[in-house]
């Protein structure tokens, strides 16, 4: 899979790039990811600007249609694969593991990252990304919500993980929509803190269903907007038989 994202702060990206699982993916080729300096498309003058006022009036700076244009239809030629386009903004719909999933099927994928007030209308017209936003809150620019969504996105992909079960057991994702149950290792006691003693009795069929019952409540809990017919407006229903206790 190939991802190209169109920055105008490229080296945001190095140490996230550079370390860990994907650093590994990188290596073995699981996945390629090129960064563009938006900047390369400004015109030749000594500032090179990429951004102006917006018509009309109002604060801020806007990034402009022609060398966004431009850009993503030269980064577009660079592989004979058609990519597709991605704009960061909180104005996107919003990235969850479906999303990330959805996207681990596409064998390119552009984003666009914004800054100041964002992009001229018109890129939006005329490239027609999918808009997408990492959640209800406001940030500098899309840099960090590219990182999130490559990093989602590449760890589904074959041969990232070691345990290949770890994908479909993890929150959200395909073979599980509820929260994760508690996970406990040794010692079996800390600070007068016991693991639960139906995980230390080799019951697996036990094991299992104490494991169901914890997601179940944990998601009734915290996230009841995740549980089928669920009523999104009726807040999280409080249920107070989660067992945390030794
Ligand atoms: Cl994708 N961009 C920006 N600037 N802020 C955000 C976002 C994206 N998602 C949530 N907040």
């Amino acid at each position: 899979m190939r991802f190209d994202i169109v920055t105008l702060f490229p080296a945001i990206f190095d140490g996230y790039l550079t370390q860990g699982l994907l650093d590994k993916a990188i290596q073995r080729e699981l996945v390629q990811i090129h960064r563009h300096d938006l900047r390369d498309w400004a015109p030749q003058t000594p500032h090179r600007p990429v951004d102006d006022k917006p018509f009309g009036g109002g604060p801020g700076m806007l990034i402009q249609v022609e060398p966004t244009v431009n850009c993503v239809e030269a980064v577009q030629k660079m592989d004979s694969r058609p990519a597709r386009r991605i704009l960061l903004t909180p104005q996107g719909a919003r990235f969850d593991q479906r999303m990330a999933e959805d996207f681990a099927t596409s064998d390119r994928v552009l984003m666009l990252c914004g800054r100041y007030e964002g992009f001229d209308q018109r890129v939006m017209d005329i490239l027609q990304p999918e808009e997408v936003s990492i959640g209800d809150f406001v940030l500098n620019g899309g840099e960090v919500a590219a990182m999130v969504i490559v990093d989602a996105v590449v760890r589904l992909l074959p041969g990232v993980l070691g345990d290949e079960q770890s994908n479909i057991d993890d929150s959200f994702s395909r073979g599980n929509r509820l929260l994760e149950f508690p996970q406990y290792t040794r010692p079996r006691e800390f600070r007068g803190h016991a693991v639960p003693e139906v995980l230390l009795g080799g019951d697996h069929g036990a094991i299992a269903q104490w494991r169901a019952r914890q997601s179940q409540l944990r998601t009734q809990q915290r996230r009841s907007d995740l549980l089928p017919n669920c009523d999104p407006n009726s807040g999280h229903e409080i249920n107070n038989e989660i067992d945390n206790k030794p």
